[in-house]
C-alpha cells in the first residue's frame, strides 16, 4: 500500500476503513466493460458494502443491485440504482421487505421456497400488482471455497431443489400474481476454482432445458456472484481477471435465443479497494511469541475470526528488520486475532498497521461488540478536507 497514505492519515482517527476510490472506479470500469462486451449485466451485490459513497460509485456506472434485505432496496434506490434492475434474494424476507420491493417495482424477487411464492403472491394481489420472480434453485454445487460461505449443496438452507420443480409448476398455475421471469444459482463466495463455475453451467443448462421442455420460454438466467478475489498478493492481482471469468460462461452456457445473462458480484468489485487501517498500541515480546496489539479488533473485520480468512498485514509506518508477530486486537475473544506468524518490519506503538482487501464484508460485517465504535470511513480522494481529531495512543 501507498505510503504517502500513511502521512495523509496522520491526523485521523483509527481504525477507519481506508477506500481507493481510483481504483473502485477501474475495478468498476472494467467489470462493465467486460459485461457490455458480451451483453451481460450486472447487479452488484450490495451485502458486500453498502457504504453510500461506494454505492453511488457503481450505481453510477450503471449496475443493477442485488438486495437482500428491505433496507438494502432503499439504500441502493438512495444511491442511484434504477430499481427495474434491482433482484432481492433471500431464504426470510419478511412482508414488509416484500411491501418495499413491489412499491419499488423491482425487476426480480429471487423466490427461494414454495412458502415464499405463496406469500409473494398473497402481497402482490393486496396491492393489485403482478410480481415478476425467479426461482433460485439450489443445484446440488459444491462451490470448494469456506463451508460458512458455500450455498449451493442440497443440504445448504438456499434455493429450491430439483425434486421440487414439478410442485412450483403446479403452484405457478394458482398463483395468479407471479410471473415467472428467471432462473436464478448462487453456489458461494470467494470461488478460486474455476472448474465450479464451469459445473454451475453444466447445471444451469439442463434446468434451463428442462424449464423450456415444460413451455417457460424465460427471458433471463441469473448465475449470481462469486468470483474470488487474491488476498495473499492484492498489489499483483488489484482487478481480479473479469475477462476470463466471463468467458466461461461464454462458452459453457446454452443461452436460448433472446435470453439475458446476469451476475452478481460483490466481493470482486470491492475488496481490493479497501483497507482496515488501525494502530499499533502496544508490542508485546514474549517468550515464544511476539504480539503487535492493534486498535482494530474483529468487530471491524470479522473474516478472519470467522472464517480463517486471510487478510495480508501491512506495517506502513516501519522500515526496520523483519521479526515475527502475532497481530491481534484488543477484544476480550482469542479469536481476536488477525493473523499469527506475519512477517512484519519491527514494530512499535503508533505504527500503522493495513489489514489489506477488507473492502468487502469488512465495513458491512462490523459490530459494536464490547461497545466499541463502528469505524470511519475515508475514501482517497476527501481526506485532505476531512476535518478529524488526533487520536491520541
Ligand atoms: N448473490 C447472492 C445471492 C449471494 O448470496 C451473494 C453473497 C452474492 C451474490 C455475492 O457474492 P460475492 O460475489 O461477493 O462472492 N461474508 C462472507 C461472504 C458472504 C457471501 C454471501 N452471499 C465473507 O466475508 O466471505
Amino acid at each position: 500500500m501507498n505510503r504517502t497514505v500513511t502521512e495523509k492519515l496522520a491526523g485521523i482517527i483509527t481504525p477507519l476503513y481506508y477506500y481507493d476510490v481510483d481504483l473502485l472506479k477501474k475495478t468498476v470500469e472494467t467489470a462493465k466493460s467486460e459485461a457490455d462486451k458480451r451483453g451481460y449485466i450486472l447487479h452488484y451485490a450490495t451485502k458486500a458494502n453498502a457504504n453510500p459513497k461506494i454505492l453511488k460509485i457503481i450505481f453510477a456506472a450503471g449496475f443493477g443491485a442485488d438486495c437482500v434485505s428491505g433496507n438494502e432496496i432503499l439504500r441502493s434506490v438512495e444511491c442511484g440504482v434504477a430499481p427495474a434492475l434491482i433482484t432481492f434474494a433471500g431464504v426470510g424476507k419478511t412482508d414488509t421487505e416484500i411491501n418495499t420491493g413491489l412499491d419499488n417495482d423491482i425487476f426480480t424477487f429471487n423466490c427461494e421456497s414454495i412458502p415464499e411464492m405463496e406469500n409473494i403472491d398473497r402481497l402482490a394481489e393486496a396491492k393489485g400488482k403482478t410480481a415478476d420472480i425467479s426461482i433460485r434453485i439450489n443445484p446440488d454445487v459444491d462451490a470448494k471455497t469456506h463451508e460458512y460461505i458455500s450455498t449451493g449443496k442440497k443440504e445448504n438452507k438456499f434455493g429450491i431443489s430439483a425434486w421440487d420443480f414439478e410442485k412450483v409448476i403446479e403452484k405457478l398455475k394458482i398463483l395468479k400474481n407471479l410471473n415467472l421471469i428467471s432462473l436464478h444459482f448462487h453456489v458461494g463466495s470467494q470461488i478460486m476454482d474455476t472448474s465450479v463455475f464451469v459445473e454451475v453451467c453444466s447445471r444451469v443448462n439442463s434446468f434451463n432445458q428442462w424449464f423450456k421442455e415444460r413451455g417457460f420460454d424465460l427471458e433471463h438466467i441469473n448465475v449470481g456472484g462469486g468470483l474470488g478475489i487474491d488476498y495473499h498478493t492484492p498489489d499483483k492481482n488489484p482487478i481480479p481477471d473479469f475477462a476470463s471469468y466471463f468467458a466461461i460462461f461464454e462458452q459453457n452456457l446454452k443461452l436460448y435465443p433472446g435470453q439475458k445473462l446476469h451476475f452478481e458480484p460483490g466481493r470482486s468489485i470491492v475488496a481490493q479497494c479497501g483497507s482496515l487501517i488501525s494502530r499499533v498500541l502496544y508490542v508485546k515480546e514474549g517468550k515464544t511469541k511476539n504480539f503487535v496489539i492493534v486498535d482494530a479488533g474483529m468487530t471491524d473485520l470479522i473474516r478472519p475470526a470467522l472464517y480463517h480468512a486471510h487478510h495480508h498485514i501491512e506495517n506502513l509506518s516501519s522500515n526496520g528488520a523483519q521479526k515475527i508477530y502475532d497481530v491481534a486486537g484488543p477484544i476480550c475473544e482469542s479469536a481476536d486475532c488477525f493473523d499469527r506468524d506475519v512477517h512484519l518490519p519491527e514494530t512499535k506503538r503508533g505504527d500503522f498497521i493495513a489489514l489489506r482487501s477488507a473492502g468487502a464484508y469488512g465495513e458491512v460485517m462490523a459490530s459494536q461488540y464490547n461497545l466499541r465504535a463502528i469505524p470511519g470511513s475515508v475514501f482517497s480522494d476527501e481526506i485532505p478536507v476531512k476535518e478529524c481529531e488526533i487520536n491520541k495512543i
